[in-house]
């Protein structure tokens, strides 16, 4: 494998992490995560959602969220939205992008957003209008890629078709999201081989849950391919409050250490991150999955025990 000399990062904590959290966390505490993650040098935040309050409780604070947090240059600020009037809420509040979502499942659609595939895609051409009027580039998601926590197996042409209907509306930037850790490697290398040649221009993103431990090497799969764009949450974070046994995100921290690990250049400040990590812990109040917050770095080096000093003669 050839890797990458450089990888983006979009930090998806705030809205794929925040959502699910039962307990309501402050508006000031989520504004302080996100400005930590914009030190930590991510250049991709998506920072909230603009979807119905009632249905997503912990992301009715987005427009004062977007209106508080200290907007670093070189970030760019996304939010999620379903339909077009969460298009012109963000807009409103400012946002640099906006990200779409419809899901490859039908099940999975009406779970999340209450609208079949194809009511979905018709709010998403609002959605892509807006987008125009405000210039705002827009970055749409497919949720249940890869498989359905409802239906299993979604074939490949039915990916395709709506990869396709996306891109007929003028979408440019596509991110295959496996909403609940679904696929394997080999599957995601399969599924972009055959549409990257079918939608030459299209900026491939893979978004991953480690819901199985398959995260990273599905990344690492894709990046043989070629993508160069992942979503990642820190500390782990995560997980899609209409699609039972979904999990967190790929750890961001972990995904970063990797990386560099490889020589492959993020732009991320390590250290900073999992400081960053370390306080969104203390915000959620329980232990968050990644790993490299409880081993520390690869460099992470221990006292030799005495007995073996003395053998070595020191
Ligand atoms: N933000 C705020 N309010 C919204 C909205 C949005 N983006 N979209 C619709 N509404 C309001 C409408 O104005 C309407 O208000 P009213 O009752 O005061 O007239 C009401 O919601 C119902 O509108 P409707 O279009 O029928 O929506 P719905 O009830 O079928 O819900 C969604 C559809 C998409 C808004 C809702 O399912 C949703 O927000 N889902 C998001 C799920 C999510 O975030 N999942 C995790 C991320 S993948
Ligand atoms: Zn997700």
């Amino acid at each position: 494998m050839k890797p990458p000399e450089r990888v983006t990062i979009c930090e998806v904590g705030p809205r794929d992490g925040f959502q699910i959290e039962p307990e309501w966390i402050p508006t000031e505490l989520k504004v302080d995560a996100i400005d930590r993650l914009s030190d930590a040098g991510l250049p991709r935040i998506e920072v909230t959602s603009f979807v119905h309050p009632k249905v997503v409780p912990q992301m009715r604070d987005a427009e004062e969220v977007m209106a508080r947090i200290r907007r670093r240059p070189g970030t760019v600020y996304a939010a999620l939205v379903p339909n077009d009037k969460g298009a012109v809420r963000a807009a409103d509040a400012g946002v640099d992008q906006i990200h779409t979502v419809v899901s490859a499942s039908e099940s999975h659609n009406l779970a999340n957003v209450n609208m079949t595939i194809a009511e979905s895609l018709v709010k998403l051409e609002a959605v892509m209008r807006v987008a125009e009027r405000a210039k705002l580039a827009v970055v749409s998601a497919i949720s249940t890629s890869f498989g359905c926590p409802f239906e299993g197996d979604v074939p490949l042409a039915r990916l395709e078709r709506v990869v396709a209907a996306l891109v007929d509306m003028g979408v440019r930037a596509i991110s295959l999201a496996d909403t609940t850790g679904m696929a394997n490697p080999r599957q995601v290398g399969r599924v972009l081989e055959h549409l990257r040649p079918r939608f030459p221009g299209i900026e491939w993103i893979l978004h991953t849950h480690d819901t199985r431990a398959m995260a990273i090497p599905n990344i690492l799969a894709a990046m043989e391919c070629g993508v160069t764009r992942f979503d990642s949450s820190i500390g782990g974070l995560g997980g899609c409050p209409f699609a039972p046994g979904a999990s967190g995100n790929v750890c961001t921290e972990d995904l970063v250490h990797c990386l560099h690990a490889m020589g492959i250049e993020t732009g991320v400040d390590l250290d900073r991150l999992i400081a960053a990590a370390r306080r969104v812990q203390e915000i959620v109040g329980r232990a968050l999955p990644g790993q490299v917050l409880k081993a520390g770095k690869a460099d992470r080096r221990y006292p030799v025990p005495d007995a073996v000093a003395a053998r070595l003669g020191r």
